[in-house]
């Protein structure tokens, strides 16, 4: 629950991770099933947590889309029976915006307009300039893996667990990234769009060049009895080497997102610059940007606000409360929802 938009009064996340962890990566149809599982104990305890109930609110704000269309569907069916039952407005929001609401909500007005905004998860990693509120233009998106999503394929290759972004970012600063060099993407047409399926590429072809089936093989064996190892337990068996390709990797990753945020923030004349979404936890990516000296401020979410979560969508739907901006009981689930072109 959020008040005016900016105020947390709860934030209650329902993590699956355990459920899909043994697959290496979400499946769907989990996902829908868990969703339904958890939404109402979700609901409930949001509503104790901010000692609140039905009758102190305003609105119900819902992800639309771009996501997952299962679990869409049940979030959008548990907003859509809420409004009716207490006669409440429903505002359906979209989920990048969603995440760079999650910054907005903490920044406040020291979020400077124009601002460039980098949104990178498992499903995206697009630039978008934003000149007010709901004036979003996208810039750039990636035209095949997220980065998230190459974290996650990296992981899983090298049998490490999912989500892999924070296995390899954990795992990173104990690699020297100049060890060796993985390729950037040379993009064609739009330069601030991105690529990492050849970096992802690469690593396979390294991975393959060597003999790792028996170091990887140790791992995968390891996680079926610890399915979350601690730092030290990943250290002991993974070899230097191999700490040496995830820092050139994780190097490779930041370089290509920060290039082309700073490239496009230039372009636009930027006041500051929004880094959200999963990706946006990373360690090295928050020190690179940091230690950049850009001429204007970077913000990121805390990190609990960087990963999927419901405050993010209710601080995104206050200015749509504001406006009055209210959808009926025909809002459909959008899978592949866009914010802007
Ligand atoms: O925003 P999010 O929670 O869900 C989507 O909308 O996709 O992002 C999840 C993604 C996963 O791919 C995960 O590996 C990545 O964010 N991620 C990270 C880190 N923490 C989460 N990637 C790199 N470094 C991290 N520390
Ligand atoms: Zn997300």
């Amino acid at each position: 629950m959020v008040e005016d938009g900016s105020r947390i009064l709860s934030s209650v996340v329902s993590s699956q991770l355990d459920v899909h962890a043994k697959y290496g990566g979400v499946v769907p149809e989990l996902a829908s099933r868990e969703h339904l599982r958890a939404i109402t104990a979700v609901v409930r305890q949001a509503m104790e947590q901010a000692a609140s109930s039905y009758t102190d609110l305003c609105a119900v704000a819902v992800t639309q889309g771009p996501g997952l269309v299962g679990s869409l569907l049940v979030g959008m069916t548990y907003a859509k029976a809420i409004c009716f039952a207490r006669g409440l407005p429903l505002i359906g929001v979209n989920h990048i915006e969603g995440h760079i609401h999650a910054v907005a909500m903490e920044a406040g007005a020291k979020l400077e307009l124009p601002a460039l905004a980098l949104v990178v998860s498992g499903g995206h990693t697009h630039l978008f300039d934003m000149r007010g509120d709901g004036v979003y233009r996208l810039l750039g998106k990636t035209r095949d893996d997220a980065a998230g999503e190459a974290y996650d394929k990296v992981a899983k290759l090298l049998g490490f667990t999912y989500p892999g972004g924070p296995v390899l970012d954990q795992l990173a600063p104990y690699g020297r990234p100049g060890a060796m060099r993985f390729p950037r993407a040379k993009m064609k047409g739009n330069e601030l769009d991105f690529s990492f399926s050849g970096l992802k590429t690469a690593v396979l072809r390294w991975v393959e060049s060597r003999d790792m089936t028996a170091e990887i093989e140790t791992r995968r064996a390891f996680v079926k009895h610890t399915p979350r190892p601690s730092l030290e337990q990943w250290l002991s068996i993974t070899p230097q080497t191999t700490l040496d390709a995830i820092a050139a990797f994780q190097q490779t990753v930041i370089d290509e997102l920060l290039t082309r945020a700073e490239a496009a923030a230039d372009a636009m004349r930027a006041q500051s610059m929004v880094i959200s979404g999963g990706v946006a936890c990373n360690a090295g990516l928050r020190a690179a940007a940091q230690r950049s000296r850009l001429p204007y401020a970077v913000f990121f979410p805390t990190p609990a606000l960087s990963t999927d979560n419901a405050a993010m969508i209710a601080a995104a739907a206050f200015p749509k409360y504001q406006r009055g901006e209210f959808a009926d009981m025909t809002l459909r689930a959008n899978a592949s929802l866009a914010l802007a072109r």
